[in-house]
C-alpha cells in the first residue's frame, strides 16, 4: 500500500524524502512519511482518500482533534487584529487572559507566567529561573537531579536532565552539562507504596544538596522515557525532601497538563504544589507551538532582586499573540466542556486493551486517564509496524518496545474500538 501512496500522491514526497528531515529520522534511508490532506475531528485524510482515526493527538497535543470550529473562530479573530506583536515593552488581552487562566488553574502558588515558544524552551527557562534564583542567593547550587528514564526535550539542557542510557546523551556527551540521575521511581501507580522507594533520591540528596539547583521530574508519567507510570507517592515525597534539602521543585508537565492522567495537571495525584512548573503541548490545544514555564513568586522575586536584576529569557515570538488567542479558546473549551468525564469515558474504553495482556508478544498493558500503553517484550520495527497500522485505518506511531495511544478527548467508543482492536491485531501479529 505504500508504494500506491507513493505513485498516487500530489504531495512532493520524492521532495520531502530527498530535502526534509523528519523527527528522529536519517536523510539517506528515511522510513516512509504518509502525506496528509487533512485533519478534522479524530480523523486523518491521507491524501489517497484513506482515513485513519488518530491515536496520538499529534504527541499530546490535540486534545479536542483537528479542526476544532472554537478554535479556528479565536485563531481567525485574532489574525484580524494582530497575529504577532514583539513582548518586549508592550502587552496585549490574550496573554493577560491566558496567565490569569494559567495561574487560577494549576497548583496552588504558581503566579507568575513565563510564555515561549516550545516544550524544549519552557524547560531550558525553568532550568535557567532554578540557576538564577541560588546566584541571587549567592549559593554556588549549579547542578540538577532528575530521574533515569526521564525526558524532557532536544535541547541542551532538556537533554542534560533526560535519561543518560535510553537518550541520545552518548552522542553529546562532550558537550552535555553533567548532572545527577536518581533511579527510576520502582513502585507503579497502583502498587502498595514502599518508603524504601525514596532511598536513591533520598541519598542523593543528602550527600549532594549544596551543589543542587533543582530536581527536574515528568509527574506521575515518564513519557517519552518508557511511558512509566509511578506512584504519587513518590512525587509527595520527593517535594518533602525537596524542602528539607532547601532544593527547587521543577514540574514538567509538558505531556501531562490539562487532564490527560485524570487530574488537570499531574502533579493533583499527589497534591503538590511545584516551586517552578513547565507546559506546553496541548495549551493551544495543538494548534501551534506554545508553552509556559511558572514559577512562585518567591522564585521570581529572588531573581528579580538579584545581581541581574532581571531574568535572562526572551524569545523573539515570546507571548505570540495568535497562540495565546488559541491557547484561551482551548482553555475555555477544556474547562466547560467537563474534561473530566471525558477522560473518564476514555480511560474506560481504553481498559479495552487490557486483552493483549494474554498475548506472547505483550509484557504489560497499562491505562492511566486518557492514555493506554502496550509494553512489548521486544522492540518493534517502526516502518513496518506503522504500515500494518495505517492498513488497519488507525495512527498510532510505537517507539522501541512501547505501543500507546493517547486520542483527542473527543473520542468516540467507536474510534477508540477501532484503534484497541488494530492494536490487539498488531500485537496478535508479532
Ligand atoms: C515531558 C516533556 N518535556 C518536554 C518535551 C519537549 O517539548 P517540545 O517537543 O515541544 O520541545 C516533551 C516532548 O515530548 C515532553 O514529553
Amino acid at each position: 500500500m505504500s508504494n500506491l501512496i507513493i505513485n498516487t500522491a500530489k504531495i512532493d514526497l520524492e521532495y520531502d524524502k530527498q530535502h526534509i528531515w523528519h523527527p528522529y529520522t536519517s536523510m539517506t534511508t528515511p522510513i516512509p512519511c504518509y502525506p496528509v490532506e487533512s485533519a478534522s475531528g479524530c480523523e486523518i485524510t491521507l491524501e489517497t482518500g484513506e482515513i485513519l482515526i488518530d491515536g496520538m493527538s499529534s504527541w499530546w497535543a490535540c486534545l479536542f482533534g483537528y479542526n476544532v470550529a472554537e478554535l479556528n473562530a479565536a485563531a481567525v479573530n485574532q489574525l484580524s487584529k494582530m497575529s504577532h506583536i514583539m513582548f518586549g515593552g508592550l502587552t496585549h488581552q490574550p496573554a493577560v487572559d491566558l496567565a490569569k487562566t494559567l495561574v487560577e488553574i494549576t497548583p496552588v502558588g504558581l503566579d507568575k507566567v513565563f510564555f515561549s515558544d516550545s516544550g524544549s524552551v519552557a524547560v531550558e527557562v525553568a532550568m535557567k529561573m532554578a540557576l538564577q534564583y541560588w546566584q541571587s542567593l549567592d549559593k554556588n547550587k549549579t547542578k540538577f537531579i532528575a530521574l533515569k528514564k526521564g525526558y524532557h526535550g532536544d535541547t541542551f539542557a532538556a537533554m542534560s536532565v533526560t535519561d543518560p542510557e535510553g537518550s541520545m546523551h552518548e552522542l553529546y556527551q562532550d558537550f552535555v552539562a553533567k548532572n545527577y540521575f536518581t533511579e527510576q521511581p520502582c513502585i507503579h501507580f497502583d502498587q502498595e507504596w514502599q518508603d524504601s522507594a525514596m532511598d536513591d533520591l533520598t541519598k542523593l540528596l543528602s550527600e549532594n544538596h549544596q551543589q543542587i539547583a533543582a530536581l527536574i521530574l515528568e509527574p506521575i508519567v515518564q513519557g517519552a522515557g518508557g511511558m512509566h507510570f509511578y506512584h504519587p507517592h513518590y512525587l509527595k515525597s520527593a517535594r518533602a525532601l525537596c524542602d528539607q534539602y532547601n532544593v527547587l521543585l521543577i514540574a514538567d508537565e509538558i505531556a501531562t497538563g490539562f487532564g490527560r492522567t485524570g487530574k488537570l495537571f499531574a502533579c493533583e495525584h499527589a497534591q503538590i504544589s511545584p516551586d517552578i512548573l513547565c507546559l506546553g503541548k496541548a495549551i493551544t490545544g495543538g494548534y501551534m507551538s506554545f508553552a509556559a514555564t511558572l514559577a512562585t513568586t518567591q522564585v521570581a522575586n529572588t531573581i528579580s532582586e538579584g545581581k541581574a536584576g532581571v531574568f535572562m529569557h526572551g524569545p523573539t515570538f515570546m507571548g505570540n499573540p495568535l497562540a495565546c488567542a488559541v491557547a484561551n479558546a482551548n482553555l475555555k473549551k477544556l474547562l466547560s466542556d467537563d474534561w473530566q468525564s471525558l477522560v473518564n469515558h476514555l480511560s474506560t474504553l481504553l481498559s479495552q486493551l487490557k486483552v493483549c495482556q494474554d498475548l506472547d508478544s505483550v509484557k504489560a498493558v497499562r491505562v492511566l486517564g486518557a492514555i493506554g500503553v502496550v509494553e512489548l517484550n521486544n522492540p518493534v520495527e517502526l516502518a513496518t509496524i506503522q504500515k500494518q497500522f495505517v492498513e488497519l485505518g488507525v495512527w498510532i506511531r510505537p517507539f522501541g518496545k512501547l505501543i500507546y495511544v493517547m486520542p483527542p478527548y473527543i473520542a468516540s467508543e467507536k474510534q477508540i474500538k477501532k484503534l484497541c482492536d488494530a492494536i490487539y491485531q498488531v500485537c496478535l501479529s508479532i
